[in-house]
């Protein structure tokens, strides 16, 4: 079965592509071979390639800048999901949408569940969920909603934090990290299991269009960051960790205002992937012991 992969070069891209089960003819997509803020040339690399599925894996993810670019936003979020839909609907295939906890405004105390309305704060979650809208307009694209993503590729929360601890540690500052933000840290390991099983598992999931993937459990930046420190010194990829500092969303100011609490609810999702949820600490610790035998091999 032949899949189209976007974002080729992003965290959760990388992932898939190391993931990949072995009956998939990956096509691999940069930005180089189509620009996502080009409805054209996503319609043309469908027509030429004629992909089973789009797994449109490329995004626009730089939060606070979106504000001030919110066209390049809109583009690549909203209206390349639209164009793939168009091209893939002249011949059935199908497209897997990945969104964002970010469509949601995260005043409420429950994790989401995937039938709750939408809400976004920020004009990159505003642009995922037109991305989400365009996309559930044709029956053949599913849309899997994730939260706080990272991996040993790419740019991420959890490199900054190893980098951040370890410069902190060696000149004796405190690291401060926002502690009221609330949600699941997702590994990229476990969100590409997770996207591969709506695609192999397709038939079976045919009425169902919407999907929740995260890690288990709860983690506030400040939670996150603590373990990221503590679980590095543990596997030798840092010294010692700094000290932290908890702080508020309001002593760390952004463009863009993030939800305060996105638990996604993933049980639905996971009993119809047959996936259970893995803790995010042991995500993590695989992650770092990743990144520790890419170092070692570097
Ligand atoms: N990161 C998170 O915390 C998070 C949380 C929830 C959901 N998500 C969603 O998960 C998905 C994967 O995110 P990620 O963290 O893997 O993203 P990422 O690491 O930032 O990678 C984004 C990818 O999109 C590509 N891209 C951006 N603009 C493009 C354009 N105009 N044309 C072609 N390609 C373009 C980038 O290519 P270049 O290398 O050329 O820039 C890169 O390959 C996205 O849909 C994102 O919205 C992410």
């Amino acid at each position: 079965m032949k899949v189209l992969l976007t974002g080729s070069s992003g965290q959760l891209g990388h992932a898939l592509q190391k993931f990949v089960p072995p009956n998939i003819e990956l096509i691999t997509c940069t930005r180089a071979q189509c620009d996502l803020a080009n409805s054209n040339a996503c319609i043309e690399i469908v027509r030429n390639h004629r992909p089973a599925w789009v797994i449109n894996s490329g995004a626009y993810t730089a939060v606070d800048q979106a504000e001030i670019e919110p066209e390049i936003a809109f583009a690549v979020n909203a209206e390349a999901p639209a164009a793939f839909v168009e091209a893939l609907s002249e011949y059935g295939g199908r497209l897997l949408q990945i969104s964002t906890d970010f469509v949601f405004d995260g005043n409420q105390g429950i994790p989401y569940k995937i039938d709750q309305l939408v809400n976004p704060l920020s004009v990159y979650g505003s642009s995922k969920a037109a991305g989400e809208k365009a996309a559930l307009k044709f029956e053949g694209a599913r849309v899997l909603r994730t939260s706080w993503v990272y991996g040993p590729v790419g740019k991420n929360f959890c490199k900054t934090m190893l980098r951040l601890h370890a410069d902190r540690a060696s000149a004796g500052h405190v690291l401060k990290v926002v502690a009221d933000q609330i949600g699941s840290p997702t590994s990229t390991f476990t969100l590409a299991e997770a996207c591969w099983r709506v695609i192999m598992l397709e038939k079976e999931l045919v009425n169902r269009r919407l999907f929740h993937w995260s890690d288990a459990g709860v983690a506030s930046w400040y939670d996150f960051a603590f373990a990221i420190g503590e679980l590095a010194v543990q596997n030798g990829l840092i010294q010692r960790a700094a000290d932290l500092k908890p702080i508020s969303t309001p002593d760390y100011p952004t463009p863009a205002q993030r939800p305060s609490y996105s638990l996604l609810d993933c049980s639905s999702t996971s009993k119809l992937l047959r996936l259970d949820q893995r803790f995010w600490r042991t995500s993590l610790a695989k992650v770092l012991h990743q990144l520790r035998a890419d170092l070692s091999s570097s």
